[in-house]
């Protein structure tokens, strides 16, 4: 997430606060070819059908109204509706002389991978499947979008602004999750796969080059952008050379849609997996394609959609439509005002998301079409926990100076390291130019903190000792330069606020190499991993020059940050948000060339590993409050429509055709694989659905009309599309009411008057 957790109003934040303290006390004791035919598989050779391949998708759309989104951590982005559902797509690999290697790797469209989340679902993959899907090989991966259901993910920090753990939220995830790979599983089938890449120039721009700039020269010459502008996607044929979907890998973040949209979508990934599936099988739903078009986040770090570049917008001020000043990214000394515009920007950011999502399917399109090398070799997984802080934090509670040990381990140079507990510095409550901070906290902010504690925030400082305890001198020398905002590695209480343990993950198919990451990679870190990865896998012999390596992630585990050394002396956001200290990245390096040895086509066994993370969810807080009824107002009904569509004249493409019906609380049933509207036309004396609630032309809206009388009103919108047959069409709705007593929930269904379009 590119911006703090933090950014809602002193007020607010106080509620919260007491909130939680309060609870604290009473519970002390805690995606057919598209691509052309390919004949006989001629580019694919002797690597036909040597796989078993399986695809699948699920929908795992939590509550969209009531609940905050995730990713901005603004507690004023709860959600109103629904633009386009959240999936989860999964793609098995093995190998089909062994079938017993394989690999399952779940690309889903949530903001990040979660501890909790991934537990529940592998305990329910290896108990369905026994010995074939296991915590090594399952890797669960979020495409870092920002317009998605909040309050799933097991640490208390991120549940910050959900106001606690929202178990719906986690739950829709884990089921729709369940249901994709099971729908993989069960058409598993002989296949082949290949590997090709791309540039998407126009993709991505690095929304902190202040900070990549501190990387040394000689390193940064070697690169034309600093960026990575290069999609690499592996293709998934089946035995006779048709596609069945692919596994794409850009980096870019989820950010096309702003703070300010609170219609749960799927940001630029969830657009670009529409388009590819959409034009592969136009007459299917979305979500209902058998072509699976998986969309990965990559080394995302310092990467945004918003290609304009960062403006301020200070009506009033003299810098009003300034660039924002390029250290800090402020606008009269303050990160608020300044906004990083995508490439729709004169039109909307839903203009901004179809333009990237738009870019990352063309460039699919291109690789898809394109000639791409075949991919041949064993399938191989390893997996293992790592406890940034491993001595420490688990001796919290006998807490003494004398416990203190931190993880460390040898740079190549020879030099003994250590990481340190997780901490975020100020810059992390500046946030980023693709959702700016709130208060008056800046990118960059080096200083420390008893130095500057009047230029600070009081409330922050009031709030952080509070919440976290004051870092040690240890860890603030260990963590130094960051000037600790939240030392979180230190709060424990009522649950682990970050997690100081992260999965260490690789999976391997033939020559190519995934590296499954439990954070942000900045695109230098994301260059200096694979390329390490990659030397030692080729210098221990496991594979030869073609080795090819890609990052995925943020998966398995929030770790939030993952930046260089030098880019973490500068503090940004990236570098603040960088958990485990100034040689973060270095371990990791550390731990997964370690590991490539397990990748070896004859390696056995598994690695040493820490303790799993202990389970939180059990104590979790949850301060969302369940729906209480609904009623429609006196003499209405549920479903009855408020406000028509218009019946006296024609719409036309372009044009935006809306119903207002009696709503209730979509939190009643969140309809997993099934929809809350249809446009529905007219052919042949029949009604046929030919738009659902994932399309994203269609929008549902809710809003609550009166919390003591439990009336609500729902929005169908549907924006035609040019191209759209004429004909007479309508809308529906498609709801669900809890009653005042009792509490029974029971379908109902609103419908329009029938319209033509011309
Ligand atoms: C793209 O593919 C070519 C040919 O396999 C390879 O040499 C190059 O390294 C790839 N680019 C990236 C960024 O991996
Ligand atoms: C949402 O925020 C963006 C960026 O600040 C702004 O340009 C846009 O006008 C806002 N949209 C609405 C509906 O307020
Ligand atoms: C999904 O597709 C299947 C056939 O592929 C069809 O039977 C089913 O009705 C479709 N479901 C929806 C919701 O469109
Ligand atoms: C921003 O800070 C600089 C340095 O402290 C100061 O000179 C300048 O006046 C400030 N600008 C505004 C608009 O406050
Ligand atoms: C090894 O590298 C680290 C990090 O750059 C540096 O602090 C240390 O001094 C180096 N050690 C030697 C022996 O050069
Ligand atoms: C903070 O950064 C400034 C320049 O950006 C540098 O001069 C100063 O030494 C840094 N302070 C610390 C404590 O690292
Ligand atoms: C695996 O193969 C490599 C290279 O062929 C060899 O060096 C290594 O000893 C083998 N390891 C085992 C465990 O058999
Ligand atoms: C979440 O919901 C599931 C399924 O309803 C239930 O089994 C589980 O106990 C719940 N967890 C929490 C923490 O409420
Ligand atoms: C409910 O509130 C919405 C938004 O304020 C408004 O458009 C609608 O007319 C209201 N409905 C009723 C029945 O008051």
């Amino acid at each position: 997430m590119p911006v703090a957790y933090l950014v809602f109003s002193a007020h607010e934040l106080a509620m919260t606060i007491v909130e939680l303290a309060r609870k604290l006390f009473t519970c002390l004791t805690f995606f057919l070819a598209t691509g052309p035919f390919l004949p006989n598989g001629a580019h694919i050779g002797g690597a036909r059908a040597q796989y078993l391949l399986g695809l699948g998708i699920g929908d795992v759309t939590g509550p969209v109204v009531e609940t905050n989104m995730m990713g901005y951590a603004s507690l004023a982005q709860t959600d109103t509706g629904l633009h386009m559902r959240q999936r989860s797509r999964v793609f098995i690999i093995a190998d089909a002389s062994n079938p017993s290697d394989r690999i399952l790797f779940i690309n889903s469209d949530i903001c990040m991978g979660d501890t909790g989340v991934r537990r529940t679902v592998v305990a329910e993959l290896s108990s369905q499947f026994p010995g074939l899907y296991t915590n090594e090989n399952i890797a669960f991966v979020g495409t870092h979008q920002h317009s998605g259901v909040g309050g799933y993910l097991e640490d208390l920090l991120p549940q910050l602004t959900a106001l606690g753990y929202v178990n719906a939220s986690a739950q829709a995830i884990i089921q729709g999750t369940v249901l994709a790979a099971q729908r993989a599983h069960a058409n598993l089938a002989p296949g082949s796969l290949s590997v090709g890449n791309t540039s998407i120039v126009d993709g991505n721009l690095n929304r902190s080059p202040f900070a990549y700039l501190q990387n040394p020269a000689e390193e940064r010459a070697r690169y034309e952008y600093n960026q990575d502008k290069e999609m690499t996607l592996v293709r998934f044929d089946d035995a006779s050379g048709n596609a069945r979907g692919f596994l794409s890998f850009f980096a870019v973040h989820g950010t096309s849609l702003y703070e300010n949209n609170t219609l749960v979508s799927g940001d630029n990934k969830g657009m670009a997996a529409y388009l590819y599936e959409s034009m592969v099988e136009p007459n299917s739903m979305p979500g209902n394609t058998t072509f699976v078009a998986g969309f990965v986040q990559a080394n995302v770090g310092d990467t945004s959609p918003n290609t304009l570049g960062a403006f301020c917008e200070s009506p009033g001020q003299p810098w009003d439509g300034q660039p924002c000043e390029f250290e800090h990214s402020t606008c009269g000394n303050t990160t608020e005002d300044c906004h990083g515009r995508g490439p729709g920007f004169r039109v909307s950011d839903f203009e901004s998301n179809s333009i990237i999502g738009g870019l990352q399917f063309q460039g699919a399109e291109t690789i898809m079409s394109a000639s791409r090398s075949s991919i041949s070799g064993p399938v191989k997984s390893v997996h293992t926990y790592l406890n940034m802080c491993a001595f420490f934090c688990a001796f919290f509670f006998a807490a003494t100076v004398f416990f203190l040990s931190f993880h460390s381990f040898t740079l190549p140079n020879g030099t003994t390291v250590q990481t340190c507990p997780p901490a975020l510095g100020f810059g992390f409550a500046g946030g980023t130019t693709d959702g700016p901070g709130a208060f008056d906290f800046v990118q960059g902010d080096n200083t420390s903190d008893s130095q500057c504690v009047e230029e600070k925030n009081p409330f922050w400082e009031l709030v952080k000792g509070f919440i976290t305890p004051n870092p040690d001198e240890q860890q603030a020398a260990c963590q130094s330069p960051k000037p600790i905002l939240l030392n979180t590695g230190y709060a424990h209480l009522p649950y682990k606020w970050s997690p100081s343990t992260v999965d260490i993950q690789m999976l391997r198919v033939g020559s190519f190499v995934m590296l499954i990451m439990p954070g942000e990679l900045t695109t230098m870190a994301g260059r200096r991993i694979r390329e390490a990865v990659r030397a030692e896998l080729i210098s221990q012999g496991v594979l030869g020059n073609d080795a090819y390596v890609v990052v995925a992630g943020p998966a398995n585990t929030y770790g939030h940050y993952i930046a260089t050394r030098e880019e973490y002396s500068v503090q940004r956001y990236e570098g603040a948000s960088t958990l485990f200290g100034p040689f973060t990245l270095e371990s990791y390096i550390d731990k997964y060339t370690s590991l490539v040895p397990f990748l070896a086509e004859n390696a056995t066994g598994t690695p040493a590993s820490d303790a799993a993370p202990a389970e939180q969810t059990s104590k979790a807080i949850s301060l969302q409050t369940a729906v209480v009824f609904d009623a429609p107002p006196f003499f209405k009904s549920f479903g009855d429509v408020l406000t028509d569509v218009q019946t006296s004249s024609a719409y036309s493409a372009g044009q935006t055709v809306s119903a207002q019906f009696v709503g209730a609380n979509p939190r009643n049933n969140l309809r997993l694989e099934g929809t809350f509207l249809t446009v529905d036309q007219l052919a042949s004396g029949k009604w046929t659905t030919v738009k659902s609630d994932s399309h994203p032309s269609t929008t549902y809206q809710w809003v609550r009309n009166d919390t003591i009388l439990g009336t609500s009103t729902v929005t169908i919108s549907w924006t035609i599309e040019s191209g759209t047959p004429a004909g007479t069409y309508r809308l529906r709705y498609f709801g669900d009411a809890k009653a005042v007593f009792g509490g029974a929930i029971s379908a109902f269904t609103g419908t329009s008057s029938s319209f033509t379009v011309e």
